[in-house]
């Protein structure tokens, strides 16, 4: 049975939570702050960009959107959405692990813990793709994905309605390999709907990265670790914060 990956309008739903707004502010206050561009950010890629929560907002703000994804549900929704608001924007259906651009952009991110990677050497080849894409001294922002807490099991569940639709979305992470860091991620999604109930399950077995091993390959490719910062918010730096504490740690690199 097809997850909740090949859902994008029961995954937009249970992904409304977010204020798109405020994150947006944030990464313009990392270009402002650590990039080192020789002119204005204008164009920025969404890595892993599902159906492409923080397109509307980038084009408001006047930078020309591209979306990368391997569903190609996803990259439909995207499509549909773009043209129903008159937007031009790239959407590519391409695995993370190996890609190239038409242009180099001026800022890349991904968002939501979606780094969905193998090993290291897919890591590696990750970064390398990303750094071909993006205009030197701009920045790759990465919320999420390092492995802060150390190889722990962890699960969480919630509901959201829009509408006569409510779904609920369940994951759960459980370590299937501590010597590879492989963990096993599934997601069990339930929808309800006046015309009954559907259940969709996916799981995915993905490699963890450990902060300084993530940082010691970041370094190795073509980017500098400029730092991390919990919740979106600069004033919050990983290291300053307690343990167990953290929220959404935004990994921040620049392109040398
Ligand atoms: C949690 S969603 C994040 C979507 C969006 N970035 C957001 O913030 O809502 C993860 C996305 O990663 C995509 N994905 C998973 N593995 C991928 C891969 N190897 N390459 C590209 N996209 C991938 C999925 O199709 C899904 O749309």
């Amino acid at each position: 049975m097809a997850g909740l990956y090949a859902h994008p309008n029961y995954y937009e739903i249970a992904f409304d939570f977010r204020d798109v707004a405020a994150e947006v502010d944030f990464f313009e206050t990392c270009i402002d702050r650590f990039g080192e561009r020789s002119h204005r950010a204008s164009s920025v890629l969404e890595i892993a960009c599902g159906p492409s929560p923080y397109l509307l907002e980038f084009d408001a703000r006047g930078y020309e959107y591209a979306g990368l994804d391997n569903s190609s549900e996803m990259i439909s929704h995207s499509i549909e959405k773009a043209r129903e608001h008159d937007i031009e924007a790239t959407f590519l259906r391409r695995d993370m692990a190996d890609f190239s651009l038409p242009r180099r952009v001026d800022f890349a991110f991904c968002a939501l813990s979606s780094l969905y990677l193998g090993s290291n050497d897919a890591l590696l080849s990750h970064l390398d793709s990303v750094a071909d894409s993006l205009t030197p001294g701009s920045l790759y922002c990465i919320d999420g994905s390092i492995d802060f807490c150390g190889g722990t099991s962890s699960e969480s569940e919630w509901e959201s309605t829009r509408g006569d639709t409510t779904v609920r979305f369940g994951i759960d992470r459980e370590p299937v390999n501590p010597a590879e860091q492989l963990v096993r991620q599934t997601i069990t999604t339930r929808v309800e709907t006046p015309d009954g109930t559907r259940r969709f399950r996916e799981a995915h077995t993905i490699k963890t990265f450990a902060p300084q091993e993530f940082r010691m390959i970041a370094e190795d490719s073509e980017f500098e670790h400029v730092g991390w910062f919990d919740s979106f918010d600069l004033s919050k730096p990983v290291e300053e914060c307690e343990p167990g504490t953290l929220h959404r740690p935004v990994t921040v690199l620049r392109r040398k």
